[in-house]
């Protein structure tokens, strides 16, 4: 397309385009084609109005087109993520990076691959050599901005070999899952930003938990990936949290 028409969601810098929209139709399309009707909580159909609630159904969680920002302004991470949940538990996931040409897939006690080829996290455990991702999501209020950026410089100063972010959530994860960072955290991402991520790291031998070190909830919006615990638990020390409202908020 010569021109990407970008429509605004729940601000001005949450954008989405009709690119997202059709993606969303056509992965939702062939999946009812070749599993029949089911579950879905995808990204553009939640924004129109349908509902983002986890049943014990099986659900298939989608994210069209991650990293809806580069995609508009030509940075080079997109990625599309697909996740299959039964019983609330994520059964597997897969994420492509578009540009990268890049498929990661995993099931549950199955191993985590890109490209077939089998991956896992890093083995690192000292805080100071790590590189650790973050984003700045899309809520622009001052107050959480500041906690975000107090994090970060918290973080950096640790301090840590560096400090990343992809603009796409599930792309983050895969970079944890391959060993290339440490581990990623935000708050603000929603359910279809992670939930193929999490089964990626997880079977990859990493570990999810939420910020405050609790036990790791796809709804809460808010979580960290880590390759092992140590990692995880000296990040968390650092995370100012902010409130936000839960994806399966009534
Ligand atoms: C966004 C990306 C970004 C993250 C945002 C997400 P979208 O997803 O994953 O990295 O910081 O919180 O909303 O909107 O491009 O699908």
């Amino acid at each position: 397309e010569s021109e990407i028409r970008v429509m605004t969601k729940s601000s001005t810098v949450d954008l989405v385009t009709k690119t997202d929209e059709r993606v969303e139709k056509i992965i939702i399309g062939s999946l009812k084609e070749e599993f029949g009707e089911g579950t879905f909580i995808g990204e553009e159909s939640v924004a129109k109005g349908e509902p983002c609630i986890l049943t014990d159904k099986p659900t298939w969680i989608i994210d069209p087109v991650d990293g809806t920002t580069n995609f508009v302004h030509g940075f080079p991470f997109v990625a599309v993520s697909i996740a299959f949940a039964v019983n609330k538990e994520l059964e597997f996931g897969v994420v492509y990076s578009c540009l990268e040409d890049k498929m990661y897939k995993a099931r549950r006690g199955k191993g985590a691959f890109c490209d077939d080829e089998p991956i896992q996290v890093s083995d690192v455990k000292d805080i100071n050599k790590s590189i650790i991702i973050s984003e700045h999501g899309t809520d622009r209020s001052p107050e959480k901005v500041t906690k975000i950026f107090s994090t970060m410089q918290k973080i950096l100063c640790i301090p840590v070999h560096g400090l990343r972010g992809s603009g796409t959530a599930a792309t983050n994860m895969c970079l944890v899952a391959t060993g290339a960072v440490e581990a990623f955290f935000e708050i603000g991402i929603h359910c279809w930003d992670i939930a193929a991520g999490a089964v990626i790291v997880k079977e990859a031998g990493g570990i999810l938990l939420d910020v405050d070190g609790g036990p790791f909830d796809l709804m809460s919006r808010r979580m960290i990936s880590a390759n092992n615990e140590t990692i995880a638990k000296r990040i968390i020390k650092e995370i100012e949290i902010f409130p936000v409202v839960r994806d399966d908020a009534p």
